[in-house]
């Protein structure tokens, strides 16, 4: 029997903003903290609330605490109000709506799919915004499974004072959220299906019909053709041959409008080759496409957002397997463009195909900016933790631009040095490049790829850690989390 898979895109909950409450749909009210004022904010179906529950909001207020009423009324705190906490307080209430909804349906009662949610008075756009992202992401879930599971909430309306002073901007947040779900839907899947052919034929399946967006997978055969040999190399021990992903943005008559070229290691699975990985936690290399997932999701929603500048997605794919015809620690790749690298260890495979797309974007698109993302280096996971990304760039305006993007969208970024004592290492004896320079890893990987970059402003997102969760908290939820692919977004959107 087939491994039965869910169908990427996974479904998610729409947003939309409404004046007018329903009738016979579950309400939760938003409190407003309760330590201010001494007196909870109260949403507008507040007024149907029962003295009782009045005294149990202002108990509530503490950022995703939730409450449950009588007569399938919700209350959720939302602290101190800052955007982390609107993401938080809509992803703890989705949750709980869900769990309370998969425990009515087990027991044979109907269940409601839809939800409202109302706002306070003083609601902004911004909150809206960080609301709806939680509302999305909250109660996502990846199951390869062969039961059917319980029903969950599939659209929530927010009720609002002036709906149409937020409602562009819940709909860019919920585009956004998007495009995280689906980053995640990539990553989660295993990769006994997500291997090259999958990921890339996915890539150009999604993308297909979108006015403005054009998509074209290059096979190996290309690939040698075009002498991408860090590509050819890491995928060159699998029973899957790699590709490479070029997505196309081009708005109506933006010809001279900003170009930006994002770029995201697709490593379907990283074995680490010939200079294998331990068992422990190899599983967890499924998520090595994190970078490209958010490439392609990014690209997606860019397109839907009709955003008005050029964008190009590149996502080299390939699995890092290993077979007599894996590359080899001593190796020496010719990578696109005419640059050698000598290999002394095959598990630093994402650097290897990275600097094939950099070598080819830096040429054939010159870009006013290049970022590329990757879950490049063990040390950076070491160095951050799983909740913050690194951020190297060869250009302060363009770290500022990706700082300012992630604090909006609410995925936080570092800034790390490329350090000038240790550029030289990355020279060679026998080729142009040493592959593992040794030193801090993740400076050295990215000064390793600054070198393919041609002196164009670019930017380098290390997303190891935070690319996957152990745990659940704000709107992630343990496995892929999709991060990257809403700075981007974001990115792309203020830029012009
Ligand atoms: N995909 C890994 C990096 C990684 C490690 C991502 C843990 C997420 C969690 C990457 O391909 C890798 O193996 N890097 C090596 C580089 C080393 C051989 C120079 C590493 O970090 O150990
Ligand atoms: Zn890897
Ligand atoms: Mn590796």
């Amino acid at each position: 029997m087939s491994t039965p898979v869910p169908t990427v895109p996974t479904p998610f909950p729409t947003v939309d903003v409404t004046a007018k409450a329903r009738r016979n749909t579950p309400v939760a009210v938003v409190v407003m903290p309760v330590d201010r004022s001494g007196d909870a904010e109260l949403g507008p179906g507040a007024d149907r609330l029962d003295p009782d529950a009045v005294e149990a909001a202002r108990a509530t207020g503490k950022a995703g605490e939730v409450r449950q009423l009588p007569g399938n009324r919700w209350l959720v705190g939302i602290g101190d109000g800052e955007p982390r906490d609107w993401r938080r307080a809509g992803a703890a209430l989705v949750r709980a709506v869900d769990a309370n909804a998969a425990a009515d349906h087990d027991a044979g009662r109907t269940v409601s799919r839809s939800l409202q949610v109302m706002m306070p008075p003083a609601d902004n756009a911004d909150r809206a915004a960080a609301l709806a992202v939680g509302l999305v992401l909250g109660g996502y879930r990846f199951r390869v499974t062969g039961t059917r599971s319980a029903p969950r909430t599939s659209s929530v309306l927010l009720v609002v004072d002036e709906p149409e002073r937020i409602a562009a901007g819940v709909r860019d947040a919920v585009t956004m959220a998007g495009a995280t779900a689906l980053a995640r839907d990539l990553a989660n899947m295993p990769s006994n299906v997500k291997d090259p052919v999958w990921l890339a034929g996915t890539a150009a399946r999604l993308s297909s019909g979108i006015p403005g967006l054009a998509t074209v997978v290059r096979d190996e055969a290309w690939l040698v053709e075009h002498g991408f040999g860090g590509v050819l190399a890491v995928g060159g021990g699998s029973a899957t041959p790699p590709r490479l992903v070029e997505l196309t943005w081009r708005p109506r008559g933006g010809s001279r409008a900003p170009h930006l070229v994002f770029i995201g290691k697709g490593v379907t699975f990283d074995t680490g080759g010939i200079s294998i990985k331990p068992a422990d936690g190899m599983h967890q290399m499924r998520t090595d496409m994190s970078g490209g997932a958010a490439v392609i999701a990014a690209l997606l929603a860019i397109a839907a957002m009709k955003l008005p500048l050029r964008v190009t997605g590149l996502v080299p794919c390939a699995e890092n397997h290993l077979s007599g015809s894996a590359y080899r620690p001593g190796d020496v790749v010719r990578h696109f463009g005419g640059r050698t690298t000598e290999v002394t260890n095959t598990d630093a495979e994402g650097r290897m195909l990275l600097a094939d797309a950099l070598a080819y974007a830096a040429q054939r698109h010159t870009p006013d900016a290049m970022v590329d993302v990757a879950t490049l280096t063990g040390a950076m996971k070491i160095s951050l933790g799983l909740r913050i990304g690194g951020l190297f760039a060869s250009c302060d305006s363009l770290a500022a631009r990706i700082g300012v993007a992630g604090e909006r969208v609410g995925e936080a970024w570092w800034r790390m040095p490329l350090l000038a004592d240790n550029a030289e290492d990355v020279r060679s004896q026998i080729a142009d490049v040493r592959q593992c320079p040794g030193g801090p890893g993740a400076i050295a990987a990215a000064l390793f790829l600054r070198e393919f970059t041609g002196d164009r402003p670019w930017a380098h997102l290390d997303i190891a850690g935070p690319a996957r969760s152990e745990a659940t908290y704000d709107e992630v939820v343990p496995g892929g989390t999709g991060f990257a692919a809403r700075t981007l977004v974001r990115l792309a959107a203020d830029y012009v």
